[in-house]
């Protein structure tokens, strides 16, 4: 059977002090984790306690996104060269929205990834609306046609996310899902060789948890999940886990 990934975007729910707290707990239930492979996405802040504190090298941890700038006089800002992290996210909705980073943009994150070698998670998805007008495949391909100027160096995984489903509790259905993760495929078949297409991983993400993991696991074109609020609650964590077992 496929080991599934459960990449956990902590977003800004867990400080300094709740993220060490959290990890005490994962360290304790080691052997819990053993099918299953694990990333975790803490707070910038967080992220060297949360390395000190685990004891599970098998655990990545990454960052939930970085600046195009490298070091200088860039106040508030953090780069890939600001600490050591095995993976990164790239191009989240909430950055695309809140911080209105563009496609423009997320290629430059990409080709600084993919010059350091570091793992990388590219988030694609469709609004409510692009979904209600029957648009959500153009709008993936148009995402996705970002990647044709670069030569993937990488591990790269594509979580697609719509919008319309994260943090909502409305999930698509596995129908749903694996049509767009179809789509997404046969993208990425335009764009490279059979060799790296099939190092590419595909995850989903949006309003995953406890009561739909199990079900969204049979999604053959699936190789993990991109979880938000439901990753950040160590209970409900353990509960995803012992629910695909
Ligand atoms: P939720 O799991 O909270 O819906 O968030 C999904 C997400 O945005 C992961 O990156």
């Amino acid at each position: 059977m496929k080991r599934i990934t459960l990449a956990l975007n902590w977003k800004l729910y867990l400080n300094e002090l709740q993220s060490i707290e959290f990890v005490e707990r994962l360290n304790h239930s080691k052997d819990q984790f053993d099918n299953i492979d694990l990333e975790i996405y803490p707070s910038a802040t967080a992220i060297r306690s949360v390395k000190n504190v685990l004891n599970n090298s098998s655990i990545k941890i990454g960052l939930q996104d970085f600046s195009i700038f490298e070091n200088g006089a860039h106040t508030g800002s953090l780069s890939l060269s600001s600490i050591e992290v095995d993976s990164c996210i790239i191009g989240h909705s909430e950055r695309r929205d809140f911080y209105k980073e563009n496609d423009n943009l997320i290629l430059k994150k990409l080709r600084i990834s993919n010059d350091k070698k570091i793992n990388t998670i590219l988030c694609v998805g469709e609004t409510l609306k692009e979904k209600e007008e029957g648009i959500s495949k153009e709008k993936i391909k148009s995402q996705l046609s970002i990647l044709k100027n670069l030569d993937i160096q990488i591990p790269l995984t594509i979580a697609y996310e719509p919008i319309w489903s994260i943090g909502t509790g409305s999930v698509p259905s596995n129908e749903y899902i694996s049509d767009m993760l179809s789509t997404i495929k046969s993208e990425l078949k335009a764009l490279y060789s059979h060799e790296k297409n099939s190092a590419i991983k595909l995850f989903y993400g949006g309003s995953v948890d406890e009561t739909n993991i199990s079900n969204l696991s049979d999604i053959s074109l699936l190789d993990g999940f991109l979880i938000g609020s439901a990753g950040s609650k160590f209970e409900k964590l353990i509960n995803m886990v012992n629910s695909l077992v």
